[in-house]
């Protein structure tokens, strides 16, 4: 049977993420391919317990976290990403394991061990964009959209979150530089997206 394709898209908070899934997503049908998005975490019960925790500016403690994150995880990949991969389909998401790896990797937790529970229930990636732009110019971006900043968008800890990133060597991660104009960073990723086709 086919299996669809899964492509992740990661990077700190403001790097664009959501205008490049869209732009990609568009790209991809007009290629005749079926594509799904979506992100995480999810608006489903454990995903906005979290959310609703950074948003009022005091995060739950990381134990709490890593459980709720994975629950969520669970339900997204049972729910939306095996049944589109399975029936052929793309699958663009906004976010996946490695934000995990790298934000509660941040926050104390092992980065590898993070990793491996996540494999154990979530389908590897067949790419892994990584969209890298320095975390002041990141943290601008995302001040312009007019939202207020929440527990994870802090300074030091998005530049701890970065590292972790620059450090991942996965077979799979690919480093994007997203910088430039939105049309551009799209024409990177394209290029690097060629090669899963
Ligand atoms: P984000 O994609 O920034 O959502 P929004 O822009 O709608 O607020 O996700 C919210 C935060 O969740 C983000 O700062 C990173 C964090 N996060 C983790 O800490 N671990 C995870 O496993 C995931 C998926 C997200």
């Amino acid at each position: 049977m086919v299996r669809g394709k899964l492509i992740v898209f990661e990077g700190v908070d403001g790097t664009g993420k959501s205008t490049q899934v869209g732009l990609l997503k568009h790209y991809l049908e007009e290629q005749g391919r079926e594509v799904v998005t979506s992100f995480e975490p999810t608006h489903g019960e454990w995903g906005r317990r979290v959310r609703a925790a950074a948003a009022s500016g005091q995060r739950l403690e990381v134990h709490k976290e890593v459980e709720y994150l994975l629950r969520d995880r669970r339900e997204h990949v049972q729910q939306v990403i095996l049944p589109a991969l399975t029936e052929g389909k793309w699958v663009l998401l906004d976010r996946y394991y490695p934000s995990m790896m790298a934000y509660q990797g941040a926050t104390g937790e092992d980065v590898e061990e993070i990793r491996r529970l996540n494999e154990t229930f979530a389908p590897v990636p067949d790419m892994a964009i990584w969209l890298d732009i320095p975390v002041q110019e990141a943290l601008k971006r995302a001040q312009n959209r007019g939202r207020e900043r929440d527990a994870f968008e802090q300074v030091n800890f998005l530049q701890a979150v970065a590292r972790i990133y620059a450090a991942m060597d996965m077979p799979w991660w690919r480093r994007i530089p997203a910088g430039g104009g939105v049309m551009e960073t799209q024409a990177l990723i394209r290029r690097e997206i060629v090669t899963c086709l």
